[in-house]
């Protein structure tokens, strides 16, 4: 039932490009128009709509992490991400005109249920991004956007992160489809791309023997850095989290800009720092700042591992290792530049004799709180 692949884990990273495919499919038209006739919240309440607020844990918070620059940039509506562990504890402000989405793939975490009755008792809307049909959390929500995965068995979540952006973005792009806000040439290039994207992650998968090369010769290290900006960001953080939680390795990801309000201490010889670059075009002023931080952090001894657009060539000089990504608009790119982390993880965690889908003292879905 592994397909062929030694762990799950394997199979469904490599099934990331139809399930990409499969999450998009029906849901934009010939025209580029979004049908999402799921959400079945009428047009009229999401138009009153003056704030959205995410909820998830994990992988799946990392992917409302990058919702939030989509669903701000796309529909200037404000919009929180927060753990849905701290969610309730916090007296959050919520009302009729929140919406509230609640990311989990397997629709049975505690602590997202738990955040998400607490937001319908103050009257907030609830739209479930799920992997699971009828599980809870969906059941329990107003509305819900499947994410069409398909069965995830691997505890660390791959598959389900990629198709959760994508719903995400469907969200985002919706939601500036039926408020008419910011409906332009950009969300047209947006929609475009996004339909061809599952061609672009396929694309990296067939890349990634360097990535496991390298990671083997890091299997003995304590410590890996991971820096992004923007939606490099979260994609830092859930490289990190991968690495914890399937190499059992200390690893940790920061917005760039904050090195120099102290991670830059942690810089010493060798320290293998994974840098995820955005694209050079568009916001081109984080592109070059990041290039100055993979040059002050690789002039204190860090082996940069660079993840950058293809065709960028200002990176190559202060690369030890460069690994490239297909060029995608900025709010896209985790899409793609996440697969190389979950390579990353896997055979570092390989490499040191761990249990890829089983790690130890974790499971699929946690419902406790
Ligand atoms: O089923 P959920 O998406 O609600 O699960 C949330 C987290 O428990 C989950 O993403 C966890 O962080 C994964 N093990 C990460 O790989």
């Amino acid at each position: 039932e592994k397909g062929g692949y030694d762990y799950f884990m394997l199979k469904e990273i490599a099934e990331q490009p139809k399930a990409v495919a499969d999450t998009l499919l029906g849901r934009i038209d010939g025209a580029g128009s979004l049908t999402l006739d799921e959400v079945r919240i009428p047009p009229g309440v999401l138009r009153e709509i003056d704030k959205v607020v995410i909820v998830a844990c994990g992988t799946a918070f990392h992917a409302g992490m990058i919702a939030k620059y989509a669903i701000e940039h796309w529909t200037r509506l404000p919009c929180e991400v927060e753990l849905a562990s701290e969610f309730r504890y916090r007296d959050p402000i919520l009302d009729a005109q929140t919406l509230v989405i609640a990311i989990s793939q397997s629709g049975e975490t505690m602590d997202t249920l738990m955040a998400l009755r607490h937001a319908r008792e103050q009257g907030a809307k609830v739209l479930a991004i799920c992997n699971t049909n009828g599980s809870t959390i969906p059941r329990e929500s107003d509305a819900v956007l499947y994410t069409h995965a398909g069965p995830e068995v691997a505890v660390a979540s791959t598959k389900a992160f990629l198709t959760q952006l994508v719903a995400c973005y469907l969200v985002a792009l919706y939601l500036g489809q039926v408020r008419g806000t910011k409906w332009g040439d950009e969300i047209r290039a947006v929609i475009r791309d996004l339909s061809s994207i599952a061609g672009a992650v396929d694309q990296v998968l067939v890349t990634m023997e360097p990535v496991r090369e390298l990671a083997r010769t890091l299997a003995s290290k304590k410590t890996v850095l991971f820096l992004g900006r923007h939606v490099g960001y979260p994609v830092a953080l859930e490289g990190a989290l991968k690495l914890k939680e399937l190499a059992y390795m200390h690893a940790e990801g920061f917005a760039a800009g904050e090195l120099k309000h102290g991670p830059i201490a942690l810089i010493e010889e060798d320290l293998p720092v994974v840098v995820v670059v955005p694209s050079p075009r568009g916001r081109s002023v984080l592109h070059d700042k990041i290039v100055s931080n993979i040059q002050e952090i690789r002039a204190r001894g860090a082996r940069t591992i660079v993840i950058a657009e293809e065709g960028d060539e200002a990176v190559v000089p202060y690369a030890d290792h460069l690994v490239r990504i297909p060029a995608t608009p900025t709010l896209l790119q985790p899409l793609v530049a996440t697969v190389p982390l979950q390579v990353f993880a896997c055979e570092l965690a390989t490499a040191r004799g761990n249990e890829v889908d089983q790690p130890r003292n974790l499971a699929k879905s946690v419902t406790v709180e």
